[in-house]
């Protein structure tokens, strides 16, 4: 903590650690203590155990009996926009399908938009995600597509979170309609140029109606060559490329993966690349959940995000997500939880979060519930009570 005092939580009824080791593939494992305590000092991990041994510290806070968790990492959200679609939600509910071209509704409203207005409306997403217990967010940009509209987009996402992602290939814009190769030069250069120095990562949408494969590969290998690291939105709306061009750029994650073939998996298993599945763009669309199952009995690592955006998936809780994974994915509620957790640590190529192993940044969440089960055993109950971030108490009280 940064006043140099140290903070004891003990009678914690489940402390999820997520510190155990894999027995075998690549999916970490979750791994928790019963009757536990935990110790902060200097906004980390300083110590973990069995109440009863808990050393002192300068001040205690007791969680009588409830689940303390490593706050949610959230490795997939597109919170820079302006705007709302309810009115396009409400009628893919009544049947109409989702296509990518409702992106341009934002697009839109986005370009239209003040600094303020953008900024107000990302920072109450970003604390509406706190107060749910998200310690880390990634942030896209996207909904620019001009050079300056990207530019403020991700300085905008730089103010809330490290975790920044240039997005400029998420459609090609109607302006470019009649020349998208002139859209991929763009986003390659003047506009890559202007991006790079607030972003950590590039993304591209990979699917029929966005970019194809040559395409997204030419924009992730122009994002690497200016500093950044690659993700993909992947396998979407329909099998295609996204999972190898993803894999072939040698990104941390390929994300949504509700489109797989055999060669796909295969790919995920025999490489880094995090699967990262967003139940919430799902949900949002009406489209088959993806196959959590297949991935994880393949040894494939499983990160789960909510895909925070006004389009497909309007949700920044993880809970929520967790929930709909274990439900409709077959995921059990400790894959669920160690995906939300330590796989969208993974998914971000962070391990100092995700987990609550002495020297983890001290994130946390303790819930009103006793045990992690409770996120898909009590949908949609808020049951956050507390946030710690860095080890100060940032949401909720104990
Ligand atoms: O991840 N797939 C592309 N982008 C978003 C949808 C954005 C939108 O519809 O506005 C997604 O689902
Ligand atoms: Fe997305």
């Amino acid at each position: 903590m940064s006043d140099g005092k140290s903070t004891l939580i003990t009678g914690i009824g489940e402390l999820v650690t997520n510190d155990g080791r894999p027995e075998d593939g690549k999916q970490g494992a979750f791994a928790a203590i019963s009757d536990a305590a935990l110790v902060i000092a200097e906004g980390k991990v300083a110590w973990t155990g069995p109440a009863a041994r808990a050393p002192a510290a300068d001040t205690a806070v007791d969680a009588a009996g409830r689940a303390v968790l490593p706050g949610f990492a959230d490795s997939h959200a597109h919170l820079v926009f302006a705007g709302e679609r309810s009115g396009e939600f409400a009628a893919r509910m009544a049947g109409r399908p989702y296509r990518a071209g409702g992106i341009l509704v934002t697009v839109e409203a986005t370009r239209a938009a003040s600094d303020a207005v953008l900024r107000a409306n990302l920072r109450r997403l970003a604390s509406e995600m706190l107060r749910q217990g998200t310690t880390t967010f990634e942030c896209k940009s996207g909904y620019g597509l001009t050079v300056p509209d990207e530019a403020r987009g991700l300085a905008l996402a730089a103010e809330v979170t490290p975790e920044v992602t240039y997005l400029g290939a998420h459609v090609v814009p109607p302006e470019f309609a009649a020349d998208p190769a002139a859209y991929v030069d763009l986003v390659c250069g003047p506009m890559l140029a202007a991006c790079a120095p607030s972003a950590r990562w590039v993304d591209v949408f990979c699917e029929d109606g966005a970019f194809g494969a040559d395409e997204a590969a030419a924009v992730l290998a122009a994002g690497r060559a200016a500093g950044l690291s690659t993700r993909v939105h992947a396998n979407q709306l329909g099998p295609g490329p996204g999972v190898r061009v993803a894999a072939e750029a040698g990104a941390a994650s390929a994300d949504h993966c509700t489109f797989l073939t055999d060669d796909d998996v295969d790919t995920l298993v025999s490489t880094p690349v995090v699967a990262t599945l967003l139940p919430g763009a799902e949900f949002g669309t009406r489209q088959p959940f993806p196959d959590a199952r297949r991935l994880l009995d393949a040894g494939v690592t499983v990160a789960l995000a909510t895909d925070c955006n006004p389009g497909s998936s309007f949700t920044s809780s993880m809970a929520f997500c967790i929930a709909l994974a274990v439900r409709e994915m077959r995921m059990t509620t400790e894959e669920a939880v160690w995906s939300a957790t330590a796989g969208g640590a993974r998914a971000l190529r962070r391990t100092d979060i995700g987990h609550l192993g002495v020297g983890a940044r001290a994130d946390l969440i303790l819930l009103d519930a006793p045990s992690h089960a409770y996120l898909a055993y009590r949908p949609g109950v808020p049951q956050v009570a507390a946030v710690w971030q860095e080890g100060r108490l940032v949401a909720g009280a104990t």
